[in-house]
């Protein structure tokens, strides 16, 4: 295992090194640098200090993949559909290989972390030249040195260390929402999912480190920041004691800061949700109205199946708790249709509490088997045409609630932050505290700024509104 400094000293050796290979080899023009990520926010997060490191090595960004020197995609394992977009797109940079055979093109993230998954890259993607896994950024100068001056391939993953490596540069992709890693890694090993074999074991960023970021990026004028982690709620666990601190805390001394801010974080996880953080929420200054908890199954039977560690009731109480302390509460949920062995009548339990919670949103997702998790190997008997039917069943619930919610926010005034353009109807594109997207008229230069509206009308769940 390195030490922090360590990793520090050998970027300082590699950075000007990588920077002068390329300076010759472009004969002094600026080297191009296309990053490609799918995913979650933390692979976003993840690509943000990649950039940083490339931009340090005196790299730029391209969008077009055919004028860049090095091609990288950040890759997400979390289903199967995500990783099959990663074969067919890493595919077709065969031939952009053979026209420009000087790039270097690399692979990385939770997909690499899978032995098989980096085999079968190394075998059939000759023209691939380097494969890091999630545990290896802090490491990227080095590799991308050996790299370029052996024009070896190198595979570089299965790093289990556990090491918070702080002091790596960040290029962030906007100018006024953040994201700011809280933590890393997952230990709950849910059954059916993947994160805690490819990302490690859960750790968490010193709280100094994290609120001492955040002020600077109020005091740059960020109006947004999102912390990031698996699961939020179990924040600080393993700190050692001097810096003991639980989420509530941490989110609750961030919101000290004073500022024009929202605050935001994702993913809580039901069984580590406390009260005390739902207090904080309804507390705060800063902190968003919207508490983004999934609960996976509605079936007790399947939650227990899936190790997930909580009943329905338990998800209820808490459900009920934070809409009783937090009136404009917005909900919303990850759910999973066609866990193995979940029956119809599992189902139906997973409809009767999308029903009774009354979410803004869902993020639904049909059950994909991951090599190497528990749930792979269980009996899955139902045909994946009968687990689509469910899925448009509770897709077609959630439009109703939705258009429902959305319905009853008509005459009313939000807060929102002004995000980006809509190039399709030139109507700006704003965001409720609550995390709803409302449609409003006005001059582009508001784009970064809190603004007053009013919502006009619903159709479905499109909002449109005006700024007072
Ligand atoms: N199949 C389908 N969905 C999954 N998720 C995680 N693993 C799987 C899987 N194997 C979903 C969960 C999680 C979200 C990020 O992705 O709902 O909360
Ligand atoms: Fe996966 Fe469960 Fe960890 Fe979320 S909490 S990343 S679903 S193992």
């Amino acid at each position: 295992m390195h030490n922090t400094n360590e990793i520090l000293n050998l970027n300082n050796e590699y950075i000007p090194l990588v920077a002068q290979i390329m300076e010759i080899r472009k004969r002094g023009n600026t080297p191009l640098a296309y990053v490609r990520t799918y995913g979650c926010q933390q692979n976003v997060a993840d690509s943000e200090q990649i950039k940083g490191l490339l931009g340090q090595m005196g790299y730029d960004f391209t969008e077009n993949p055919e004028e860049a020197d090095f091609i990288l995609f950040n890759t997400c394992a979390v289903r199967e559909h995500a990783e099959d977009r990663v074969f067919g797109n890493v595919g077709a940079l065969k031939s952009l290989k053979r026209k420009h055979p000087s790039v270097l093109i690399a692979l990385c993230g939770c997909m690499m972390e899978q032995k098989h998954i980096a085999e079968r890259i190394y075998k059939s993607f000759p023209f691939v030249g380097l494969v890091f896994g999630t545990n290896c950024i802090h490491q990227l100068p080095k590799l991308m040195y050996d790299c370029l001056v052996d024009g070896k391939r190198l595979v570089f993953r299965g790093n289990d260390d556990t090491t918070v490596y702080e002091n790596i540069p960040v290029k962030r992709d906007g100018t006024f929402k953040a994201w700011l890693p809280i933590m890393y890694g997952c230990d709950n090993f849910c059954t059916y999912c993947i994160v805690p074999y490819v990302r490690g074991r859960e750790r968490s960023r010193n709280p100094e480190i994290i609120i001492s970021q955040a002020k600077e990026l109020i005091a740059k004028g960020y109006k947004e920041i999102t912390l990031l982690g698996q699961n939020v709620n179990s924040y600080g666990k393993g700190l050692p004691t001097e810096d003991k601190m639980t989420f509530a805390q941490l989110i609750s001394e961030i919101d000290k800061i004073d500022g024009e801010y929202i605050l935001r974080f994702m993913t809580s996880h039901p069984k580590d949700c406390s009260k005390e953080l739902i207090d904080t929420i309804a507390e705060s200054r800063h902190i968003s109205v919207h508490l983004h908890l999934p609960f996976q199954s509605g079936s007790d039977r399947i939650l227990k199946q899936m190790n997930r560690r909580y009943d329905r009731e338990k998800y209820l109480e808490i459900i009920n708790y934070a809409k009783e302390k937090i009136p404009q509460l917005s909900l919303t949920s990850d759910i999973i249709v066609g866990f193995p062995g979940e029956t119809y009548e599992d189902f139906k339990q997973t409809l009767s509490l999308v029903e009774e919670v009354g979410f803004t949103s869902l993020f639904t997702f049909i059950y994909s088997p991951r090599n190497g998790t528990p749930a792979a190997k269980m009996a899955d008997p139902v045909s994946y045409e009968e687990k689509n039917r469910w899925f448009q069943e509770l897709l077609s619930l959630q439009e109703k609630i939705s258009a429902k919610r959305c319905a009853d926010m008509v005459g009313k005034q939000y807060r929102v932050l002004v995000e980006s353009i809509n190039e399709k109807n030139n109507e700006l594109q704003t965001r409720t505290s609550g995390n709803v997207i409302v449609e409003v008229q006005g001059d582009e230069g508001i784009i970064g700024t809190f603004q007053n509206v009013e919502v006009t009308s619903a159709r479905n769940w499109i909002l449109k509104g005006k700024i007072i």
